[in-house]
């Protein structure tokens, strides 16, 4: 498949907006996981075979690999996600209010490089239609048969000393649909939203929402739902050694490392130099060492008793292996569907068992920092 997508596929992409291309492709993916008959082939050709199964707070994940926040803002496609065999799915950035995100043209694609330059603002229905639209979703198929993630956003309107309010009320309103919640204090593309990393700020929105969810879970006598932390790839040390500690200390479950870069690599070639020199934070290829340092880093913080979702540029297992054996528990990519296809899931899922294979584990949990532990585990 990975050759069938690079012969045919990608010329093809790569004549088309990256928004376009970007809507068609949840369209397609929504109509073809509808249908029976396009449903099980889907299934055949792109849901891995074998599970490797592993464990997170308590849940276990047929496979470490998720799909990014960002590619399916309005959980338009979930049956299409579950289909293709993914660990589980993110849906989001959610805001409070519905907003319509920064003008177009705002996604831009280097194929040259793998990589990706967005600066979409958030673009979604609001807290209050996509609850609407996850109710509809979970009474007409039952919730989706891996976990639900999802990511929460700040309106653009919301002042940023009222981004509790904003986070939290959108956290409470998709309380009962997600099984795993995301603070993104990390996109680059609304307003000053990165300062909301700072200590007093972020453990303002993570408090605002550890007592929704203390509220909810005693509403519906059910447990406290799993609160993550995303941040931003431009941290200095002592600004991460900050954030880690403050979420930790707020009760936050985990961190999400990394969201979009707004560094840039130097560019090639023209056509890589008109998308590099866009604004936005950039993902793909070009962010891959960078991510895998802040998982390094973090785990080393943490002395890896803090869970870490590794993501930045996983276009191949060999990539995986690396976050995972930085110290990332589990893993996700949003570009690497767009540079390798629906066939990326399953090339990974097969690649870390053989992986394992070669480093004589039994589990993909003693893979996680294993990077710390020995030093040649390519
Ligand atoms: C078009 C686009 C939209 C994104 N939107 C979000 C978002 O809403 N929330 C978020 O936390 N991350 C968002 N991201 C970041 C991704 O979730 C991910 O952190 C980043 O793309 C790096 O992973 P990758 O190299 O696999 O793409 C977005 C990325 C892209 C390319």
């Amino acid at each position: 498949m990975g050759l069938g997508f690079r012969l045919f596929a990608r010329p093809i992409i790569a004549l088309q907006d990256s928004e376009r291309a970007h809507s068609r492709a949840l369209k397609l993916l929504k109509l073809f996981s509808s249908n029976p008959f396009t449903r099980i082939p889907m299934r055949i050709l792109f849901k891995p075979k074998k599970k490797i199964p592993i464990t997170f707070l308590g849940t276990t994940y047929d496979h470490p690999l998720g799909l990014a926040a960002g590619m399916d803002k309005k959980a338009e496609a979930l049956r299409g996600w579950e289909n293709l065999g993914l660990g589980f799915i993110e849906i989001g950035g959610v805001t409070e209010l519905e907003q319509q995100g920064n003008p177009k043209p705002r996604m831009f694609r280097s194929d040259s490089s793998n990589a990706l330059v967005n600066r979409m603002g958030f673009n979604n229905p609001g807290s209050e239609k996509t609850a609407q639209n996850l109710k509809k979703h979970f009474d007409k198929f039952g919730r989706p048969n891996v976990p639900l993630w999802v990511n929460l956003g700040k309106s653009k309107l919301t002042p940023l000393d009222k981004s509790s309010d904003d986070y939290s009320t959108t956290f409470m309103r998709l309380w009962d649909y997600g099984d795993v919640f995301v603070i993104n204090v990390s996109s680059p593309n609304t307003p000053n939203l990165r300062e909301l990393q700072n200590d007093d700020e972020l453990a303002k929105i993570i408090s605002a929402c550890q007592k929704i969810n203390k509220k909810m879970s005693q509403e519906k006598n059910s447990n406290l739902k799993p609160i993550l932390v995303k941040i931003a790839p431009e941290l200095d040390d002592v600004q991460l050694k900050l954030v880690v500690n403050t979420a930790m200390k707020s009760g936050c479950d985990g961190i999400v490392a990394t969201n979009t870069t707004t560094t840039r690599p130097v560019p090639n070639s023209k056509s890589e130099e008109k998308v590099f020199s866009q604004k936005g934070g950039m993902s793909g290829k070009p962010l891959k060492k960078l991510s895998t340092e802040f998982i390094k880093k973090i785990y080393l913080m943490t002395d890896g008793k803090w869970p870490i979702i590794g993501v930045g540029g996983i276009m191949s297992a060999d990539d995986a292996w690396e976050k995972i054996t930085a110290g990332a528990t589990l893993i996700q990519a949003y570009s690497g569907f767009v540079f390798e296809g629906a066939g990326i899931t399953k090339s990974i899922v097969k690649g870390l068992q053989k992986k394992l294979d070669i480093h004589g584990l039994s589990s993909l949990q003693d893979a996680v920092g294993l990077s710390h532990k020995i030093e040649d585990v390519e």
